[in-house]
């Protein structure tokens, strides 16, 4: 393992005006998306749209530090017989991989899941860095309710999360570690951070027992907010001094970056916590984006899949891209 380039990828991911594309939408995933807004979802389509996304100039060449993409997507050409993960690379940003297979019911823990993918991992990552991806993801899904989550669901979650990130550092991809808790619920944003805290807590415990290097890992968190369904929604100002302070307390600062998942958030939201974020400084790691819906909402809304509408679509796409680029720098103004 070569430290030193892993930990020059994972600065590059969280530098300071830029942030992560998100667009590893799984096939069922994608299809929801392209159903609202009346798109067939077929390779072509999938194509089609994710080649609009990554040859917007503007965007790509000046917001986006890297883009995560889903299997298909990596094996994918452009119409005109370009690789995918090519456009990418000329655009100058840095292509990675969403590498989990998805969750399972954990059995014993109803209503709670654990995420598989670990068998032959180590081949898939080898496979996919031949193709050029140089990070990954894994996202574990923790869900809040009544009586959960269990610690039987945190440990094991954890564990697979610091099993995966060993393997993509022995494999030379900086492992972007996701531990998603969820926002669904009537709970408020202090019982979300009280989990969310348990939660980094165990996953760095995991990290440092599997022997994963810090400096070349990226943390993917929820920011501690109130649930979708609480009827007392915190503030602006409140989710960010929450979020940091959290953070703070959990992440250590060896570890260069921390970019957010918008996890339902609208568009203005997910911007605007992140600005607030950036007043609070200075921070001891890369504070950035790494959104799906806050990014692309906009776009797949503007493009609905027709071929006259790739500009609005590009359009659409970087003026979200530059918004939160601005906010990953605390310059961002409503
Ligand atoms: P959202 O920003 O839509 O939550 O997606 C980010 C992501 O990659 C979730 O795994």
């Amino acid at each position: 393992m070569n430290l030193t380039e892993l930990n020059r990828i994972a600065t590059a991911m969280v530098a300071p005006g830029k942030g992560i594309l998100a667009a590893d939408e799984s096939s069922g995933t994608i299809k929801k998306r392209f159903d609202a807004i009346g798109v067939e979802s077929t390779e072509g389509n999938r194509r089609d749209y994710r080649e609009m996304l990554f040859r917007s100039k503007e965007a790509m060449s000046q917001y986006i530090s890297g883009v995560i993409l889903y299997d298909e997507t990596i094996w994918q050409d452009a119409k005109d017989g370009t690789p995918l993960v090519k456009l990418i690379e000329q655009s100058g940003a840095i292509p990675g991989i969403k590498v989990d297979e998805g969750t399972q019911p954990l059995p014993m823990c109803p209503g709670e899941l654990v995420t598989v993918g670990l068998d032959k991992l180590a081949e898939r990552l080898k496979k996919y860095y031949d193709r050029g991806a140089r990070f990954a993801k894994w996202r574990a899904v923790i869900d809040i309710g009544s009586g959960i989550p269990s610690m039987t669901a945190i440990s094991v979650n954890a564990h697979a999360l610091a099993r995966y990130a060993a393997l993509c550092q022995a494999a030379q991809i900086v492992p972007i570690v996701e531990p998603e808790v969820l926002m669904d619920g009537d709970h408020d944003i202090d019982r979300c951070f009280e989990v969310t805290n348990r939660v980094l807590n165990e996953t760095f415990q995991e990290l440092r027992a599997q022997r994963v290097a810090l400096e070349g890992m990226v943390l993917k968190p929820n920011m501690a907010v109130s649930g979708k369904k609480c009827a007392k929604q915190a503030s602006v100002e409140e989710v960010a001094e929450k979020t940091i302070r959290l953070l703070k307390a959990c992440v250590p600062a060896a570890v260069p970056g921390i970019a957010f998942l918008s996890g339902g958030q609208s568009d203005a939201e997910a911007t605007a916590h992140l600005n607030a974020m950036h007043k609070l400084g200075p921070l001891p790691w890369g504070l950035t984006f790494s959104y799906g819906r806050a990014l692309q909402a906009a776009p797949q809304k503007a493009w609905s899949g027709k071929a006259e509408n790739v500009a609005a679509g590009q359009r659409a796409f970087s003026h979200r891209a530059r918004m939160n680029g601005l906010a990953s720098k605390g310059e961002w103004q409503s």
